[in-house]
């Protein structure tokens, strides 16, 4: 095959819902799709354990028809690890998808929840056939009913439709040949539209992203190897390696195709760095001024093909182009119904579920969302090495937890004369951060409120930090997006710090949804007791109580950004103590709070 050949070749997959004709196809298109090319066109069964005739072959083909102007390779989605292969091969011309659709009715519905599972697995350019047209005696409504329902969940999913193709896989009218029984059809047959379809690919444009495949040491020099998937670079550009957070100056490109003095989207590149402390593979060199999130935590539609049911918990590796890191599931949120594309509520995933799931990983990895780049923004799943499911993810809930140093050396500390066991000899007790977490309504203000009286009454030093008072002064320049909710976190963690430094029992009652700027709250008090307690409470009872009326309002869609309605809230795994709010009274769980709190905070006989 010449190289222009190998450029054009395209791997499609063919999918669509039982019963809809998906095997019919298969069989037309292979008897007819050569014969509508003559002399060169040539298409043969199963290729399984053939030479690889082109970038596009790793991948089992059920057929592949060879035309004059490019060959085509049909894989099996049905069989979904074979997708998922396909896509991990990077395949040349992209992965395109030719989706068979049922003109008859009530078959559309499935249609929308086919598109999403394609849409997780990567798969932006799609094909639908309308199948079965000859049992519609051709009515143009049955074809235009598939056409709306396609259109409009590809509208929906960022999938770009090429062609929608009335068809019949029975007798071949609109496969190969056009159909007379359509005079009102005059778009392409299924042949022609496979033969022009051009996937996206990658989109030029774009902050950069170079995944590193590979990274060597010369002299003082970091040569890093890899394929830029988005923008470009050119000597000179500063970059952003992650995860370090640290910055180095492209110097040049080592050998390769690139002498240009640049490298484009698409194009594999060695650069050579300046100034670069380390690097490593699976490191990702990006855009200063636009980079990805870098958070060990994200949401993600998850395609699983592994066995048994995915639940939370579950260890797995994920794997973002060459970075690979363990992982597991912290809660699956709800799939989607195969049949009617429902959002369904279930504790765990089965074998081809679509779900909606929280993923944390061992390290923090950098991420985009895949809606925005998906090159950096979808993953796969393995399980011992074998692929079981793959991903697109959504981290617009979380912040970006790279870590700003402003000040290098030249800060130091003073010492305070009055050190802290004078001042717990004096009170009777420690200074201490009682930091409680909780969904808005869990009773977080309303227990801290009651603890510090009681302290105070016992005669402790104790003060409430609360949320809403917070925001009034010390953080009334934040809002609620992840990275305001972070920096408000931030600043708590820290005067709550000082606060226990000075002695006092602080207790703070904040939301903070996210398990890692706890965990930063938790460091900053350093060797003070840090007492987290999760105040329980379901989601549905926290709705109902609705002290304030934010749920209503953010369920009505006038509150954006509610914690726990579409702002995510990462329960403690390993609170020091959980307050069930849901069934114990005011009463009783203060008196839980006060004992704990007292039991670990009392120095001296008091
Ligand atoms: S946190 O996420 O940064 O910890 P914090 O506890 O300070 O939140 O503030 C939560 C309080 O702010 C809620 O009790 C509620 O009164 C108010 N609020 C206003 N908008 C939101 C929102 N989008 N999400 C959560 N709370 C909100």
């Amino acid at each position: 095959m010449s190289p222009a050949d190998t450029a054009n070749a395209i791997a499609v997959c063919i999918d669509g819902p039982a019963g809809h004709g998906k095997s019919a196809l298969i069989e037309r298109l292979r008897r007819d799709l050569g014969a509508l090319h003559e002399g060169g066109a040539e298409v043969s069964k199963r290729s399984d354990g053939a030479p690889a005739a082109s970038a596009v072959a790793p991948v089992t083909t059920l057929l592949r028809v060879k035309t004059p102007r490019r060959e085509i390779l049909i894989v099996d989605a049905a069989e979904p690890r074979e997708r998922l292969r396909a896509l991990e091969s990077g395949a040349a011309g992209g992965i395109a998808a030719l989706l068979v659709a049922d003109a008859r009715a009530g078959a559309a519905r499935k249609l929308g929840t086919r598109l999403a599972s394609l849409q997780v697995c990567g798969v932006r350019d799609v094909i639908v056939a309308v199948n079965k047209m000859d049992l519609a005696q051709w009515h143009e409504e049955r074809y235009a009913a598939v056409r709306d329902v396609a259109t409009e969940a590809a509208g929906r999913l960022g999938v770009r439709l090429h062609a929608i193709v009335p068809v019949s896989a029975q007798s071949g009218a609109n496969v190969g040949t056009r159909a007379s029984e359509a005079p009102w059809w005059n778009g392409p047959t299924l042949a022609e539209a496979l033969e022009a379809l051009r996937p996206s690919g990658r989109a030029a444009g774009g902050p950069l992203r170079l995944p590193v495949e590979n990274a060597v040491r010369e002299g003082g020099r970091f040569i890093a190897t890899g394929r830029v998937e988005s923008g470009s670079l050119a000597a000179g550009d500063a970059v952003l390696i992650l995860p370090s957070n640290r910055t180095a100056t492209v110097a040049g490109f080592a050998g390769g195709p690139v002498s240009a003095g640049m490298a484009a989207t698409g194009e594999a590149a060695s650069v050579v760095l300046d100034g670069a402390a380390a690097i490593e593979r699976g490191d990702l060199l990006c855009s200063p001024e636009s980079p990805p999130k870098l958070t060990s935590v994200f949401d993600a539609d998850l395609a699983w093909l592994g066995r048994g049911e995915l639940a939370s918990g579950r260890p797995f590796a994920l794997r973002i182009g060459p970075r690979e890191v363990g992982a597991r599931v912290t809660a699956v949120h709800f799939v989607l119904d195969a049949e009617d594309g429902a959002r369904r509520v279930a504790p765990a995933a089965g074998e081809g579920d679509v779900a909606r799931v929280s993923i944390r990983c061992d390290a923090a990895v950098a991420v985009d969302d895949a809606s925005l780049l998906p090159a950096t923004g979808r993953f796969v799943v393995l399980e011992d090495g074998i692929l079981v499911g793959a991903g697109a993810i959504d981290a617009s809930g979380y912040p970006d937890q790279r870590r700003a140093r402003h000040h290098a050396g030249d800060v130091v500390p003073v010492r305070h004369q009055v050190a802290g066991p004078e001042r717990e000899a004096r009170s009777g007790h420690s200074g201490a951060v009682v930091w409680l977490t909780g969904l808005s309504g869990a009773g977080k203000s309303t227990l801290a409120l009651a603890l510090e009286r009681r302290l105070f009454d016992r005669g402790w030093n104790a003060y409430t930090l609360d949320g809403d008072n917070v925001r009034t002064g010390l953080s009334a320049d934040l809002g609620f997006s992840p990275a305001d909710r972070q920096e408000n976190l931030r600043r708590i963690g820290e005067v709550a710090a000082l606060f226990a430094d000075a002695g006092m029992v602080c207790v703070t009652a904040f939301i903070s949804p996210y398990r890692d700027e706890r965990a930063r709250a938790r460091e900053a008090a350093g060797k003070r007791p840090f007492i987290e307690v999760w105040v329980r409470s379901p989601l549905e009872t926290c709705e109902r109580r609705d002290p304030k009326g934010l749920y209503a309002k953010a369920r009505s869609g006038a509150l954006k950004g509610f914690t726990g309605i579409d702002s995510p809230y990462e329960p403690p795994d390993s609170a020091d103590l959980v307050i069930d709010t849901e069934h114990l009274d005011v009463e009783a769980s203060t008196s839980l709070l006060v004992d704990f709190v007292v039991a670990r905070c009392r120095r001296g006989p008091g």
